[in-house]
């Protein structure tokens, strides 16, 4: 069993994240989702102006992975195990008032989803985890078999959008009364009677992201991370966001437009990649990047 496939990320929107750094004079840089570095590594090529970069990821094992792929600049590079959230904590540990760039990549990487333990897919037997910090306590496990009727269908509404949320919940309270759901199989077994496919996914697609999200609390981290991450910028410094669902998406768009009198938002609709990449990366179909400036153009 492997906890970390041996399968390479394919970094989405690789050449618009770059584009929108063209021509820049970048001195620092904050990731806050490292992940494989993919990024990270190809932004520190195209600028070796960088005196400081500053990245991080929840799980440790990307950041392992991070580190090693970002070798060559370990001088420059400052990586941090934890949430994005903490992000003023590292800059402050760092001494750094600001950053020339911001960014974020959501979402799980094609480590974790391809991950045969971590139990974020349901391709794989594995305890209903989901944790990407497994320093965390709360797993899928808890939340299966403690949370309440009603709060599993919050979950499910308002994580997933899974149209059939009620009767989700239900039917994995009706089995909790004769025994424990620990598996994705337990999972799977308990609904896949129950929930129909849509649009040609799997019928646990929505249920399994909706889980996830609640997990490792991903919109609240969100909210949190941008309301952060503006103040931190510096004058004419530039924050990107790159989602994979229209919650997280609708979150980006709003705080842009009500932060206007901060910031001026670079991406009137979000960039979408072409065709090429979608062919070429399945998990980039569904990603939408926002970008923002500190200050204004004059
Ligand atoms: C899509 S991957 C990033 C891939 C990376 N941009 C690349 O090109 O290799 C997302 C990563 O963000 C991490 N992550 C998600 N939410 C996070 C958070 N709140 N704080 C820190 N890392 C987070 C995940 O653990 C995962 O490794």
């Amino acid at each position: 069993m492997r906890a970390v496939s041996p399968n390479k990320h394919i970094s989405v929107l690789l050449q618009p994240f770059l584009d929108f750094f063209k021509g820049s004079n970048i001195r620092t840089f904050f990731d806050g989702t490292l992940g494989a570095a993919g990024h990270a590594k190809a932004l520190l090529k195209e600028h070796p102006e960088i005196e400081l970069f500053i990245g991080c990821d929840q799980d440790k094992e990307a950041l392992s992975l991070a580190k090693e792929n970002l070798k060559e600049w370990e001088k420059k590079v400052k990586l941090f195990h934890g949430s994005f959230v903490d992000m003023d904590k590292y800059l402050d540990q760092l001494k750094t008032p600001c950053v020339d760039g911001i960014f974020i990549d959501l979402g799980i990487s094609s480590m974790q989803i391809d991950s045969e333990v971590r139990g974020f897919s349901f391709r794989f037997n594995a305890p209903l985890d989901m944790r990407m910090n497994t320093e965390m306590e709360l797993t899928a496990r808890d939340i299966i078999n403690s949370y309440s009727e009603k709060e599993l269908e919050f979950i499910f509404k308002e994580y997933g959008e899974e149209p059939q949320y009620k009767q989700a919940a239900k039917a994995i309270i009706a089995t909790r009364r004769r025994r424990k759901i620990e598996t994705t199989q337990d999972l799977i077994d308990v609904l896949s009677g129950v929930l129909r496919k849509k649009r040609g996914h799997h019928p646990l697609t929505l249920v399994f992201q909706a889980l996830r999200i609640a997990v490792n609390d991903e919109l609240n981290s969100l909210k949190a991370f941008l309301a952060k991450g503006i103040q931190r910028l510096c004058e004419k410094g530039k924050i990107g966001v790159i989602s994979f669902h229209s919650l997280e998406d609708r979150i980006v768009k709003n705080f842009f437009k009500e932060h206007q009198e901060m910031i001026e938002i670079l991406t009137k609709k979000p960039v979408a990649p072409d065709y090429i990449e979608c062919r070429k990366n399945r998990r980039a179909r569904s990603a939408k990047m926002r970008f923002a400036m500190r200050g204004k153009n004059e």
